[in-house]
């Protein structure tokens, strides 16, 4: 039986508070699966990691994340470290993670829970049963691009450059990944940009045609300017199947995309990278989309369900383990439907509970499942 290497990465807020419930979930898969058992470590990363090494991540850790089988990440950032140098803010240690690990790939379900369609912003007719899955580009773009700088003119004003920089390679391979996971959806891709303003756009426009052509003819695929698409997603999001787009679009639709499911607390994401090619392994992080929500941390309040979601997402991407996986979701599903709820998604006649209460009726669930 393998073993498998995890990696957990708390970092800020309530990032602490879930993944420790997700540690309780591993320690249930590490008594009942049969196929396989998870070895775990724990490090700092973000503000927590700044506080005591004076960086967002230590090189150690980085080492620790290279040799994992996977990280399982919290969340980072909070008004404690609003004054950090830019270089050490906690952020930064998410996005050498991402960089360092080649995780190029961030695959964000927007999926609207049938017991929570009325706790979205949209009417329930539009998003019942909405399951989206957006793809962001995870590793190039703006995020990354040089010059990324602010210089100081000789008049003395400021000058702030970020660059968007795309070529054909990272545009393909992200191209791939939307129309491999469309294949095992409902078949259609959405690729959004701004052609119409940006060189970045016309390329990927370009480079995305060509690959469905040679690699995915029976895909069906879209192209959506992206601010069409974000006004597209509060209209009539469920035209859409798979979204494929860039790094910063990516960032910005899929938080739009969570909210409108009424379940930004329940939604896991997963960020992978090219696959070995001797082993076939990928590198491989988990996380929330949600961030650590400083001002419920440490308070027993948080919604952990997003996090051990994206545990469920580690079993299904990283380990082929894909009925587990689906005892994860059916146990989060079941747990709902009896009406347990934490804060950020309480309504009328509901019973609140906090984090560890919904973690442990989560296990109760999961244990009757794999019963
Ligand atoms: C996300 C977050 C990050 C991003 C931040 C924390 C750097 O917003 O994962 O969507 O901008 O990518
Ligand atoms: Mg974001």
């Amino acid at each position: 039986m393998p073993t498998y290497r995890l990696l957990l990465l708390p970092g800020d807020g309530i990032g602490v508070e879930t993944i420790a419930e997700v540690e309780r979930v591993i320690a249930f898969f590490n008594k009942t699966a049969k196929g396989a058992k998870f070895e775990t470590e724990t490090d700092l990363v973000g503000g927590a990691a700044f506080d005591k090494h004076g960086v967002a991540l230590t090189d150690e850790a980085m080492a620790k994340a290279q040799g994992a089988d996977a990280v399982i990440f919290g969340a980072v950032g909070g008004p404690k470290w609003d004054q950090v140098p830019y270089a050490v803010r906690p952020e930064a240690g998410l996005l050498a993670l991402r960089k360092h690990l080649g995780l190029f790939a961030n695959l964000r379900p927007a999926i609207c829970y049938p017991a929570l369609a009325d706790a979205s912003s949209l009417k329930r007719e539009l998003v019942e049963g909405l399951d989206i899955m957006i793809v962001r580009e995870l590793t190039g773009g703006v995020y990354f691009g040089e010059p990324k700088e602010i210089v100081v003119l000789e008049d003395g004003q400021k000058r702030a450059v970020d660059t968007q920089v795309y070529t054909t390679h990272e545009i393909e391979r992200i191209a791939r990944v939307a129309f491999d996971l469309a294949r095992k959806r409902s078949n259609k891709v959405h690729s959004a940009e701004k052609r119409n303003v940006m060189r970045t756009g016309v390329l990927w426009n370009e480079v995305v045609t060509a690959t469905h052509k040679a690699y995915a003819p029976d895909v069906k695929l879209e192209h959506i300017l992206a601010d069409n698409c974000a006004m597209q997603l509060v209209r009539n999001p469920k035209q859409f199947d798979v979204i494929v787009t860039d790094n910063l679009f990516g960032d910005v639709l899929s938080d739009e995309a969570a909210m409108t499911t009424g379940s930004l607390g329940m939604l896991p994401s997963a960020s992978l990278g090219a696959a070995d090619p001797k082993t076939g392994k990928r590198k491989a992080l988990y996380e929330p989309v949600h961030g650590s929500a400083p001002d419920i941390a440490g308070k027993g309040l948080a919604n952990p369900i997003a996090t051990i979601a994206s545990f469920g997402m580690a079993l299904r991407y990283s380990f082929a383990m894909g009925k587990e996986a689906d005892l994860v979701e059916k146990a989060i599903a079941k747990t709902l439907d009896q009406g347990l709820r934490t804060a950020d998604i309480m309504q009328p006649g509901m019973r609140q509970v906090g984090t560890s209460e919904m973690g442990s009726a989560i296990l109760k669930e999961l244990g009757k499942l794999a019963g």
